[in-house]
């Protein structure tokens, strides 16, 4: 039996080259091969990839749809996050674990169903929430609950749940889902009308220099704690040594409360797709990666029609910006296999999503004239500050104003730098 195992785990490691850096990839095929990854499973990876079991064991442990111990052909994953138990996570655990019989993180006698609690699995707008196998119900009751378990103990089938589809894409043949969107407002940056393509086409006739300064121009930037600048980051990363680049879009999001990339990711993959082949013209990148969390992958098969979409009308693939219709060699992978060697742009889902909208709009902000009226505007901005200064120190002496004028000099002479450079 070990002797079995052994093989089988082997055969993985060697199918991605015994390779260190393809861990998960390792550990991702061994689960779906095995049900779980065993301590004896870890062993045999780590010697294969020339590492230590503590190293596969923390890749195993922190992923929640990885598992030591073999599960259930159906797993519950309850979330038991903040939001969940404010919304009546307690009640809703206790009468599924009830009608199960077992307590939480254990499986059937029959070895049927898990039933375990995960982290935020986004749907911190209709919780309390659970993902089982790949099937999303939200919005669960104590009664709900007990129905869903009597449902599967009958069919053990998860899609079978699926009584009612939600609204917008939500409700799309290859999405078929129970989440609803609640995010419905519009505006100039998100749901707005987006015309695909529309964007690349005015990007492609530019250089990616140039790109990269009206990116720059318009102030775009992360909205992360840095709140670093978009088009300076999209320069080092073009300016960066090495001749491979990969644009990769971090549609993670797992802090209890959030929802809005699955919004995104529902309603706007091809402006998303967009801003991701804008950003690899400019930094001369021609792969791209979504890293879509494991609990969204409900969508994938809807976010590979979009990009087969996007390739047929030739704005994805190397047919980009010539003649649509030939299918293409896949430049980009969702849950993506590739990229472990150079270096990375890493850009957030929402951000990535703004470029289209941004590149459409080129001559109002970005080029010519509105990158002059902007620069003018801050150096007013300073000389402004500058005027407030010499009034509150104006009766000091001529030494504290050469000092200010000196001072603001050298602001000025930074923001014009910034601006042109
Ligand atoms: S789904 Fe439970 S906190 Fe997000």
């Amino acid at each position: 039996m070990k002797q079995a195992l052994a093989t089988v785990v082997e055969d993985i490691c060697r199918r991605y080259g015994c390779d260190r850096t393809r861990m998960l990839d390792i550990v991702l095929a061994v689960q779906q091969r095995l049900g779980c990854v065993s301590t004896e499973a870890m062993e045999v990876i780590a010697r294969e990839v020339n590492s230590h079991r503590v190293e596969v064991e923390s890749v195993v442990t922190f992923y929640a749809f990885l598992s030591v111990k073999p599960q259930g052909k159906v797993v519950i994953r309850l979330c038991n996050d903040i939001v969940d138990w404010m919304r009546g996570y307690e009640a809703v655990a206790d009468a599924m674990a009830k009608e199960l019989g077992v307590t939480m993180g254990e499986t059937t006698a029959d070895g049927a169903i898990t039933l375990t609690h995960t982290p935020c699995i986004g749907m911190s707008d209709q919780a309390p929430a659970a993902l089982i196998n790949e099937v999303v119900v939200p919005n669960l009751t104590p009664e709900r609950a007990r129905q869903v378990v009597r449902d599967l103990r009958r069919h053990l089938d998860p899609a079978q749940l699926i009584t009612m589809v939600g609204d917008g894409n939500n409700a799309h043949p290859l999405v078929h889902s129970m989440v609803r969107n609640n995010v419905r407002r519009r505006g100039p940056v998100h749901f707005d009308s987006f015309e695909s393509g529309n964007a690349l086409q005015k990007t492609l006739p530019r250089t990616p220099e140039l790109v990269i300064a009206e990116i720059r121009a318009s102030r775009l930037r992360g909205r992360g704690g840095a709140g670093f600048a978009t088009g300076q980051k999209w320069e080092f990363a073009r300016n960066a040594p090495g001749d491979q680049r990969y644009v990769l879009c971090n549609a993670d999001e797992g802090e209890p409360g959030t929802f809005k990339d699955r919004v995104l990711l529902t309603e706007c993959p091809d402006q998303v797709f967009e801003g991701m082949t804008i950003a690899g013209y400019a930094l001369g990148s021609n792969s791209g990666i979504v890293y879509l969390r494991g609990e969204y992958s409900y969508l994938r098969p809807f976010l590979e029609s979009v990009l087969e979409s996007r390739r047929q009308h030739g704005w994805l693939g190397k047919a980009i910006g010539g003649k649509p219709g030939r299918p293409q060699k896949r430049p980009d992978a969702l849950q993506g296999d590739r990229a472990y060697h150079s270096e990375p742009l890493r850009k957030i889902l929402r951000k990535l999503g703004i470029i289209p909208l941004l590149a459409s709009r080129y001559t109002e902000h970005g080029s010519g004239l509105g990158k002059t009226r902007w620069v003018i505007e801050r150096c007013l901005s300073w000389l402004h500050q500058f005027k407030r200064l010499r009034q509150r120190y104006e009766r000091r002496s001529d030494i504290h104003d050469a000092f200010l004028s000196l001072g603001c000099a050298l602001i000025c002479f930074n923001v014009l730098q910034n601006s042109f450079c």
